[in-house]
């Protein structure tokens, strides 16, 4: 009998992709999603290709709306009641709408924040609270973003959940270490996953998809990981938010550079010499300053 996973927002790019990488190790399965219809076609095709298919059902889906208060706690209990002791909570559901600032209204942020960062809170203290009866061990892995470092326009309260997901791994890794529970994030840069429920434009895709290995990322990529820092090979490791990007977090590839590149000395003719440049002393020109104002 393989490990107990029980992954939320598993109709999605990124969830499904996680289950697919935690089915092809054996585990036995609990998927969630809102999207009763897509879960069950994820649910499916993992049954009729995973390793555990002809089995005994190694794959199990709960529909859930993680807006609703007591939902992630209800999830955690029905999918340990079900399928038995769970060894690995993926919080992967999310919603990345865009909101302004300036605009964002109180219903907005309440329901971003209740699935983005209410929702893994409450999952992980329900597994806590259930595998302290059960005994020492067991993972959790939030789906953090690059956008918990660095806003874009329109992406402010989701950057906002983002960075609060991150902390919360962070504490919770400190408390529940004692109990040895691993705590920790995948922070994935931008990969296309084609979401009806969080679709992105292509223009944003095409600019924010650059990245320094200069492909860009699959579901997988992300399931690799997640799968990885779950497992066995992290056992010491928590409380990390492993950044999954391509690089795209090292820095800015798109902003001109500094200096232009040097050029070779012209033959007997006179070196090639660099030229300060001067402050500017009015207000800086957006379009080579790289930053909000
Ligand atoms: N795709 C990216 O570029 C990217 C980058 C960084 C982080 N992420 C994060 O990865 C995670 C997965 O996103 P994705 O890109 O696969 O998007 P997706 O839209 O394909 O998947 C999100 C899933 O969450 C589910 N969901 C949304 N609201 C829910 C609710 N109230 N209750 C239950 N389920 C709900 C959706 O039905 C959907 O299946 C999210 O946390 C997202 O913030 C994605």
């Amino acid at each position: 009998m393989g490990r107990h996973v029980l992954i939320t927002g598993a109709a999605g790019g990124i969830g499904r992709a996680v289950a697919e990488e935690f089915a092809a190790d054996g585990a036995v399965l609990t998927l969630a999603d809102r999207d009763r219809e897509a879960l069950e076609t994820v649910a499916a095709q993992l049954r009729a290709t995973g390793p555990g298919a002809g089995s005994e059902d190694p794959v199990r889906t709960l529909t859930v709306d993680l807006t609703r208060p007591e939902a992630a706690e209800d999830l955690v209990h029905r999918a340990w009641g079900t399928s038995g002791p769970i060894d690995v909570l993926v919080n992967a559901a999310g919603v990345y709408p865009s909101l302004d600032m300036g605009e964002v209204t109180a219903a907005d942020w309440d329901r971003l924040f209740a699935v983005n960062l209410r929702a893994p809170v409450l999952a992980t203290a329900a597994f806590s609270r259930l595998a302290a009866e059960r005994g020492p061990g067991g993972a959790v892995v939030n789906i953090s973003s690059g956008s918990a470092l660095r806003a874009r326009p329109g992406g402010g309260p989701y950057a906002s959940s983002k960075a609060a997901l991150e902390m919360a791994t962070r504490a919770a890794a400190l408390e529940l270490g004692t109990q040895g529970i691993r705590v920790n994030a995948v922070s994935p840069g931008f990969i296309p996953v084609d979401s009806a429920c969080n679709p992105v434009s292509e223009e944003y895709a095409a600019a924010i998809g650059a990245n320094p290995l200069g492909r860009a990322g699959t579901p997988r990529d992300i399931a690799r990981a997640v799968r990885w820092i779950a497992g066995p090979e992290a056992s010491w490791i928590t409380g990390e938010i492993l950044r999954v990007d391509g690089g795209s977090s090292t820095g800015a590839l798109h902003l001109p550079r500094i200096w232009p590149p040097e050029r070779p000395e012209p033959a007997g003719g006179t070196p090639h010499t660099r030229t300060a440049v001067t402050a500017p002393a009015s207000p800086a020109d957006p379009a080579t300053e790289g930053n909000p104002v």
